[in-house]
């Protein structure tokens, strides 16, 4: 329980997305946080202060110049009184006074007066997010040492727009707090990892491509758990619609050789972990132009060339990690394809397990895997895709110890 008994002084600003702070204020209250509002005024327009202090149990403050209210606490207290101000939604407008320092109202004053951990959940039109200038303001805050969890690709609350922008569900803002404000021990602190994570995309011309059904659920898991116990992570992800892992550095890539080039580019590490469901085949010359249908014609055919398997390159490079890890994602004969793997790939673990759809782990939140090594195989009981990569990353601790 990261957050029982943490104060958290939520900034809610104009966002339709401000709606969804309401059930935010109650996960993290549920978790044992002590949640104190602040909205802008436009916050005002889409949530009420009744309904956000309501849930909050607490005065909201919304005026840099309430009498009542800086005689109470006051906006130099309110920045400090808390162990995290959490930002959601975070707009545009607000993230651009906060990168130039502007404090012109309660929220970007108390932003520039904190001096505790700030995470910001951006949540605005997918135009808004792409803008240089957003793109500047939030390379300027990264440097100001700000967090950020997501934005995430998908529908728009505007009809017809979709894109990178949607504020990260309130689920995902509890977990990156927790990851934030969690004081365990940080075993893996100054060690290297690279995870691979996703499916890829293989085009087979500029519309069209083969994909596979893999979320990025375990990978990204697997790379916030080691950053957690403090490594230092690339995570190197094939097109997901999940939001980047909190505390990770993520390269965005399509293509399995995009993959390869990244993975190469982050060694050295002390550990790889790929996790990502690379395509085997791509298509051998994927058309420059969109393949038209002319009725009459024959059906295409794609020939195919095998694409560079990145585990194997990785297990077998001068610069290999002291800990290289698989997956192997098999429909049967999990066990000995698994052992057979561990050579082959030049893997010291291959984490097993069975994608039969019936089980409803590939695209899915859990996973039953088999921990497959020299020295012997060990069965895990279901799990969290989460839960998975906590174990695992208290694995890799273990072994990185040794
Ligand atoms: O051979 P198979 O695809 O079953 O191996 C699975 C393991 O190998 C996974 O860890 C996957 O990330 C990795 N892999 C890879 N590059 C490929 C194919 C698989 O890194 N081209």
């Amino acid at each position: 329980m990261v957050l029982s008994g943490k104060r958290i002084l939520l900034i809610i600003s104009g966002g339709i997305a401000a709606y969804k702070s309401l059930d935010l204020i109650r996960r993290l209250r549920e978790r044992g946080a002590s949640v104190r509002p602040l909205m802008t005024t436009g916050a005002q327009e889409f949530v009420t202060p009744l309904a956000v202090g309501a849930l909050a149990a607490d005065h909201v403050f919304t005026d840099l110049f309430s009498r009542q209210d800086e005689q109470d606490v006051g906006h130099i207290r309110l920045a400090r009184d808390c162990d995290l101000v959490l930002i959601a939604p975070a707009t545009a407008d607000l993230l651009a006074k906060m990168a130039n320092g502007l404090a012109d109202d309660l929220a970007s004053t108390v932003l520039l007066a904190t001096d505790r951990p700030v995470l910001a959940a951006p949540a605005m039109n997918p135009h808004m997010w792409a803008h240089p200038a957003t793109k500047r303001n939030v390379e300027t805050l990264r440097g100001d040492r700000i967090r950020f969890v997501g934005p995430m690709a998908g529908e728009m609350a505007e009809s017809r727009e979709a894109g990178v922008g949607r504020m990260a569900e309130p689920l995902e803002i509890v977990a990156a707090a927790e990851a934030l404000l969690s004081d365990g021990p940080k075993p893996l602190a100054g060690r290297r990892a690279i995870v691979t994570s996703g499916p890829t995309h293989e085009p087979i011309d500029p519309v069209r491509y083969i994909a596979n059904r893999s979320s990025g659920r375990q990978g990204h898991a697997i790379a916030a758990a080691l950053a957690t116990l403090g490594a230092d992570v690339t995570l190197v992800s094939g097109p997901v619609s999940i939001p980047d892992p909190f505390g990770v550095k993520v390269v965005h890539v399509e293509r399995a050789d995009q993959m390869r080039d990244a993975v190469l580019a982050a060694l050295p590490a002390d550990v790889a972990v790929m996790v990502a469901a690379v395509a085997d085949w791509r298509v051998a010359s994927a058309a420059d132009q969109k393949i038209k249908k002319h009725p009459g014609e024959s059906i295409p055919t794609l020939a195919l060339t095998e694409n560079p398997d990145i585990l194997k390159t990785v297990g077998h490079h001068t610069m290999r990690p002291k800990l290289v890890i698989g997956f192997a994602a098999e429909t049967q004969d999990v066990e000995n394809n698994a052992r057979a793997k561990l050579d082959r790939k030049g893997a010291d673990i291959i984490v097993a397990n069975d994608v039969s759809p019936a089980t409803g782990i590939m695209g899915g939140v859990r996973n039953r895997v088999k921990i497959v090594a020299h020295s012997g195989i060990e069965q895990w009981p279901d799990l969290a895709k989460e839960e998975v990569a906590t174990r695992l990353a208290a694995m890799i601790a273990e072994r990185l110890k040794l």
